[in-house]
């Protein structure tokens, strides 16, 4: 007999372990039209979740599917979309789509604080916020381009996302009024805690 994909085998096992509960239920209950139905509906529904394991495991990813991730923005820059955004047309974006979570200042709310906590780090109680802590301007691109809103990620533009980050960034006094974001002038950026970290070399030794 042929066997099936080897490493599945549990899983149907599993399957045909259940199966064989409906079997043996049904029979107990000595109801054999309903029965039928039961079993056929059973071993259906069985099947197809089979096939899908099966086929799920061990295919290929393609470059399709993994292109709408491999959007990371490296901390110097490389990775950065073409487009641009000032500080003004943030401060919109983020009244409509951020401030019911983070408020309208970005004190925080139910979303994290991301504005203020300058200087708080080494008191007894550090904020440790986007402006505070964070070591690159460009993980905040990356951050909100790839995870935000929380309710509609990957939704905003990238002239959107260089708007959101200036207004964040110009709140929290690392970005002047009249900043204008791009690939360029944001990976310039320096943040004021980016010497605040050490390197961890694990595995290995300090
Ligand atoms: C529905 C609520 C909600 C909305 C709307 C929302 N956020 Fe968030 N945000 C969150 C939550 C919750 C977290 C924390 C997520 C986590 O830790 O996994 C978060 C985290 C963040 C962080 C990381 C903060 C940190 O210090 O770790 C940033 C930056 C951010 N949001 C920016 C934005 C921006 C910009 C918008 C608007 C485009 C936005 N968020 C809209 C709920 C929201």
């Amino acid at each position: 007999m042929h066997e099936p994909v080897l490493f599945v085998a549990p899983g149907f096992r599993l399957l045909r372990g259940l199966l064989a509960v409906v079997v043996a239920g049904s029979l107990l209950a000595g109801c054999s039209s309903s029965f039928d139905a039961t079993r056929d509906a059973e071993s259906t529904a069985a099947q197809a979740r089979w096939h899908l394991s099966v086929d799920a495991i061990g295919k290929p990813i393609t470059e399709t599917y993994l292109s709408a991730w491999k959007i990371e923005v490296a901390p110097d820059g490389p990775g950065l979309p073409n487009g641009s955004g000032d500080v003004a047309t943030g401060g919109r974006i983020f009244a409509a789509k951020c401030a019911a979570c983070h408020g309208a200042k970005g004190e925080g709310l139910i979303g994290d604080q991301l504005i203020g906590g300058a200087g708080t780090l080494a008191s007894a109680t550090p904020k440790r916020t986007v402006g505070s802590y964070w070591p690159y301007a460009t993980t905040l691109f990356d951050y909100i381009r790839r995870a935000m809103p929380y309710n509609a990620p990957q939704s905003l533009s990238a002239d959107e996302v260089y708007a959101l980050s200036a207004w964040i960034l110009n709140r929290n006094g690392i970005v002047p009024d009249d900043a204008h974001l791009d690939a360029h002038s944001l990976a310039a950026i320096r943040m004021p805690n980016r010497d605040g970290f050490v390197p961890d070399p694990r595995p290995g030794t300090l």
